[in-house]
């Protein structure tokens, strides 16, 4: 669908270098430029309007134009506009909030280090297990498990993680094949053997997770890095019983469990924590998103008193511990973070989007009787449709993610936002999302499927 060409877009062509998107096709394409949102709504240069069913990028879980967030700003701007925690500096709205999100995160006392976005938060995470194992005198122990279809952020280290072939192609990445290992994607619909249950699938991957810290050594095996759903890979849920095989796994050889909450925090897969709907018990968490509503770009590292104490114990030894960034825990982003929690507490957001989980899952469910869909999955306020070109076979389409990208093209059209991760459509609304809008939501979504089943039917992109 050819977008109207103006003023605006034309400048976007000669000087955007857009992140995450395919630049030949945004050269003939043009982009979708918005220009204001309020609520759940989005609005483009062209006065048009989309229901936002990505959040953004999975983040603004308080929609649009929230007054509240606005002025805890503007008060932190006047108040104290910046200052910085490096060298025992410190501020209040840092302080709090610290104390905030340990009490939110229950995975024992522990400490919080700000950073900026989750990608930072990830790489902090990363040199956090090899600076302990350092100083507890490890220093072989530095590998670190990820796993394949991951999304964990795109810097050099933290892009490591990342287990998305455009991540790496390209950029020489992982940094170190010799630190970054990437095991099974806990998708039972691609990954299961025929006939073999979600049960028998969990305990296959746990097998081979431990075959691989056996082969490679479980004394070079620093972390294992999840995210309890994987998000940017496709929004995959993990089978039956796999985290506690997992978790099962990681303790038998002493190696930390870092917990990826960039997407799943703060509401969105029904409990306020991934781990939580999962029941994990994570060593260390990486949040960022939603702990502003995306009102401004803040991460923090929520990592155990003990680790944290065998850091600080070294610092005689090591100096001064060298890690942050000028803006992590910008007083500014932690004001609104804080209020941020407030809204999410004062509104009871976090119960509201549970309740609406069922209602979602069901509409997003049905999509399973379309045609074109293999699986439809989801939890809480997240979900996607996986399209196939046959249904019984599981077939992908033969040109990966050209089908994905007309359904999206029809999404558009029918004023809805959501995201095309090749051929897979994801969702994962604001969560202030309403009973109507869901349906609203679903009712574009189902409009723009069988548009895109029509086209389908004439390009022949279908198998028999
Ligand atoms: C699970 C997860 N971790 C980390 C990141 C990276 O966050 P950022 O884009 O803020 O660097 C993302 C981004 O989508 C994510 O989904």
């Amino acid at each position: 669908m050819a977008l109207k060409m103006g003023d605006i877009e034309a400048r976007d062509l000669d000087n955007l270098f857009h992140p995450w998107t395919h630049l030949g096709q945004h050269k003939n394409n043009g982009p979708m430029v918005l220009e204001r949102a309020e609520g759940v709504y989005m609005y483009d240069n062209h006065g048009k309007q989309y229901l936002e069913g990505l959040a953004g990028l999975w983040c603004t879980a308080l929609g649009y134009g929230n007054e509240e967030l606005a002025q805890a700003a503007y008060d932190q701007i006047k108040q104290l506009s910046y200052a910085q925690l490096f060298a025992s500096k410190s501020y209040e709205v840092g302080i709090e909030l610290a104390e905030k999100v340990n009490t939110l995160i229950p995975i024992g006392k522990s400490r919080v280090l700000f950073g900026n976005s989750g990608s930072d938060a990830n790489d902090t995470q990363i040199k956090l297990a090899w600076y302990y194992n350092n100083v507890l005198g490890r220093p072989e122990k530095k590998k670190i498990i990820s796993r394949v279809k991951a999304y964990h952020g795109i810097t050099l280290a933290a892009g490591s993680l990342t287990g998305l072939p455009p991540a790496h192609n390209g950029f020489d990445l992982p940094i170190r094949e010799d630190r970054f290992l990437y095991t099974d994607t806990p998708h039972h619909y691609r990954g299961a053997e025929v006939g073999e249950s979600e049960t028998d699938f969990a305990s296959r991957l746990a097998a081979n997770l431990e075959s691989m810290i056996q082969g490679e050594g479980p004394e070079t095996i620093a972390a294992f890095i999840a995210e309890p759903i994987m998000g940017a890979g496709g929004v995959i849920l993990p089978p039956e019983t796999y985290f506690k095989k997992i978790q099962e796994v990681l303790n038998k050889y002493d190696i930390l469990f870092i917990d990826d909450e960039v997407i799943c925090g703060f509401g969105r897969t029904g409990s306020p924590f991934g781990f939580q709907s999962y029941h994990l018990s994570p060593d260390s968490v990486s949040v960022a998103k939603a702990i502003t509503s995306a009102y401004q770009p803040l991460s923090a590292v929520v990592v155990k008193e003990e680790i944290y104490q065998a850091i600080a114990d070294a610092s005689d030894k090591m100096g001064i511990f060298g890690h942050g960034y000028t803006w992590g825990g910008h007083p500014v982003s932690c004001a609104v973070a804080l209020k941020t929690l407030e809204i999410y507490e004062r509104d009871k957001i976090f119960d509201k989007a549970a309740a609406l989980a069922p209602q979602f899952q069901a509409r997003l469910a049905k999509f399973s009787d379309h045609p074109m869909v293999g699986e439809a999955r989801g939890m809480g306020l997240i979900g996607a449709v996986e399209l196939v070109s046959n249904k019984r076979r599981k077939s992908p389409f033969e040109v990966p993610g050209k089908v994905g990208g007309q359904v999206l093209n029809f999404c558009h059209a029918n004023g809805l936002i959501c995201r095309a991760i090749g051929d897979v459509i994801a969702f994962c609304p604001p969560l202030i999302i309403t009973s109507e809008q869901i349906d609203e939501l679903f009712d574009k979504f189902e409009k723009s499927m069988s548009q895109s089943l029509d086209w389908a039917k004439k390009e022949g992109v279908l198998l028999d």
